[in-house]
């Protein structure tokens, strides 16, 4: 029988495929949508200190080959989603989910992960260094020192599992350097990729959203190649505590393979989660069911990490 289950640090997941931050994850109904679905476990939408707003609208666009947004962390703030996965805890202890957040400074970053650290929270925590869409907020993780720092004091009192999620790198010497950085750190996973960054995308003369004069992330397939591009990238820097979660331009159970025959220990779906509803999860896992079937692999670990080179 063919499995399609994986574990992320100490934690089992029946099912490698998730949604990502940012699609059916701002509210709990959302999140229960994600919960009961086919899925393996969940990501909250990333939570700051206090409940925001996020961008003006509209904000996010479905275009030919993907998606192009520029939310502006909308969110119903961290409580909200502490509260819930508490509550979850309860009553489904045996089951693990993903709190995303960050704070819009560094001081409010540690208030928030001091609060989960002072909880009762025994999840994953996935800190969101690469969101390009609050206007005057760099990407974090463009800033390897910044980001050294930022988790050199992260580290200093969070003892919890904890993963960041990256915005794509485009050049081997900064995966090289930011591998440099991450492999300090007993980081569980890092999650590649956010959004490519601060793209355009025209409607006859006009920009497509309104935040930011149209600039915006971009999603689903124009950033499949770039998106197995960091995940096989850091899957050959990193140590092999830190595992890779696999996101950008999965549409398919073919997708999927090739983000875990790249080395994705977890592979989540955005841009087409938000086009076809939580239904795509049973119908990527039959299709990535089949692909294994056809292949002789009986579980994910069979062909995790060992993409072909030509020689
Ligand atoms: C947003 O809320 O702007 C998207 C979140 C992200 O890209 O991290």
């Amino acid at each position: 029988m063919v499995s399609t289950a994986s574990q992320i640090g100490p934690f089992h997941f029946d099912n490698v495929l998730m949604n990502a931050a940012g699609v059916y994850c701002m509210t709990r109904e959302e999140l229960e949508a994600v919960r009961h679905s086919a899925a393996g476990t969940f990501v909250t939408k990333t939570a700051t200190l206090e409940a925001r707003a996020g961008n003006p609208e509209p904000r996010y666009q479905e275009v030919p080959l993907g998606s192009i947004n520029s939310m502006g962390l909308p969110n119903q703030g961290l409580d909200y989603y502490l509260e819930y996965l508490l509550e979850l805890q309860e009553t489904v202890p045996e089951k693990t989910y993903f709190l995303s957040l960050v704070g819009l400074s560094p001081d409010e970053t540690h208030t928030i992960l001091k609060k989960v650290q002072a909880s009762s929270y025994n999840g994953l925590v996935e800190l969101n260094l690469s969101c390009p869409n609050v206007p005057g907020k760099p990407q974090i993780a463009y800033d390897f020192e910044t980001t050294e720092h930022l988790l050199t004091e992260v580290f200093s009192y969070f003892t919890k599992p904890l993963g960041v999620k990256l915005p794509p790198y485009f050049d081997i010497v900064h995966f090289d350097q930011a591998a440099a950085v991450f492999n300090q750190f007993p980081l569980t996973f890092v999650n590649c990729v956010n959004s490519i960054g601060n793209g355009l995308y025209l409607e006859e003369e006009t920009v497509s959203i309104k935040p930011k004069q149209g600039f915006g992330g971009l999603g689903g397939q124009y950033i499949k190649p770039t998106a197995l591009a960091n995940v096989h990238a850091f899957y050959q820097r990193l140590k092999p505590e830190i595992q890779i979660i696999g996101t950008g331009g999965v549409l398919t159970g073919r997708d999927a393979f090739e983000h875990i025959l790249c080395g994705a220990s977890m592979v989540q779906i955005g841009t087409q989660l938000q086009k076809e509803g939580v239904g795509i999860f049973e119908r990527v896992t039959a299709e990535l069911q089949a692909i294994m079937a056809e292949k002789g692999y009986q579980t994910i670990e069979d062909f995790r990490g060992k993409l072909k080179y030509i020689d």
